[in-house]
């Protein structure tokens, strides 16, 4: 029966395993990975090539894969269903990224948003691999022949190049890559700091800006009430003048399917105090499960060790066959199996 179906589409999406992942992370991308598990054929994969674009700490890298490979798991994705996996036990993604490399101009690396927000964040590194790094995300989604990109609002311009590179590669050399569509929820898609909701909440800004996956009920309350809000105590969406109260309605509707119209009829006139609590139940209620599923996975360390090495061989063989193709189009030795 099953051979007759015709093959699921293919996904693709990474994470970065810097800092704690947090709940812009969940509501853009993750929560997302584990509702398109069934219906297509799933790689999702921990991106460490990425992270060390800024300089790591060794141990602390190391750790905070594990970490978000956990966190994947506990947010409930199947290991089984899915390929979950360390970008870098791929050595293909390195290997595509630097022929992509080939294939990608100064000028379009230059107009990323992330790279200028990156150099000026990390002026005294302003290293190659900062610069390329939308070349190896290319090469992250091409390798696997994906179709569908679950990612936030932040991530679409790199989307776009892995497209442009797609079409570029395959009018030289006949139809090598599928041209990738990116999957960007409506609602959610860029969650807000909760101290400047003007800037997408980030990992790599200061802990009170953002909440983490793990970050326990009392912390959330905690952040919730010091989200920066207007002072007149409506309820409304209107995130170009009222970004702050925007943003938290943002977040309640993504989690709880409500729409704006029904946020503001609940709350509005009851005070900044009543919604924030809501807000943070409402945050509380999908994480703490996820929470307590965290603490029982990373406690397993071998479970963890067999996900990633059963990861990585399923994403090997994949990256492995498009590699062949890649390198016999553009003239390098063919590879042995
Ligand atoms: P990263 O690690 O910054 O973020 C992971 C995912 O979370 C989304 N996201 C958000 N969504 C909504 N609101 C926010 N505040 C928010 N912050 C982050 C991101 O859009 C992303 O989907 N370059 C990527 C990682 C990557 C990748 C890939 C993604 C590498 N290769 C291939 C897709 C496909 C990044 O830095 O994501």
């Amino acid at each position: 029966m099953e051979n007759n179906q015709t093959p699921k589409k293919r996904i693709f999406s990474g994470i970065q395993p810097t800092g704690n992942l947090t709940l812009g992370n969940y509501i853009g991308a993750l929560r997302n990975f584990k509702l398109l598990e069934n219906e297509y054929d799933c790689l999702y994969s921990i991106v460490d090539l990425h992270a060390i674009t800024v300089r790591q700490n060794p141990a602390e890298l190391r750790k905070a894969c594990l970490r978000t490979m956990a966190i994947f798991l506990a947010s409930g994705l199947d290991p089984e269903k899915n390929i979950i996996y360390f970008q870098s036990q791929a050595p293909q993604h390195a290997e595509l990224g630097w022929i992509l490399d080939c294939f990608t101009y100064m000028g379009e690396l230059s107009r990323m948003t992330q790279f200028k927000d990156k150099s000026a964040k990390h002026a005294d590194n302003i290293n190659c691999g900062l610069f390329a790094y939308p070349t190896l995300m290319a090469a992250d989604i091409l390798l696997y022949m994906t179709d569908l990109v679950p990612i936030g609002a932040d991530q679409k311009q790199h989307l776009e190049l892995a497209r442009d590179l797609a079409q570029r590669f395959n009018a030289i050399y006949g139809d090598v890559f599928v041209v990738p569509e990116p999957y960007i929820p409506k609602v959610g898609a860029r969650v807000m700091s909760l101290q400047e909701p003007t800037r997408k909440m980030s990992k790599s800004d200061p802990e009170d800006t953002y909440i983490a996956i793990l970050d326990k009920p009392e912390i959330i309350r905690k952040k919730m009430r010091r989200a920066v809000t207007d002072s007149d105590n409506m309820v409304r969406f209107d995130p170009e003048n009222h970004a702050g109260i925007s943003n938290l309605m943002s977040i309640m509707s993504a989690l709880t399917g409500k729409t704006m119209d029904e946020i503001t009829n609940e709350y509005d006139g009851r005070g900044y105090g009543v919604f924030k609590d809501a807000v943070a139940d409402a945050v509380i209620s999908v994480l703490e499960p996820i929470q307590k599923e965290y603490d029982r996975i990373s406690a397993d360390k071998a479970y963890l060790e067999s996900v990633m090495v059963d990861g990585r061989e399923r994403a090997q063989s994949i990256a492995y066959r498009t590699m062949l193709k890649v390198r016999k189009k553009v003239g390098l030795a063919p590879m042995k199996l």
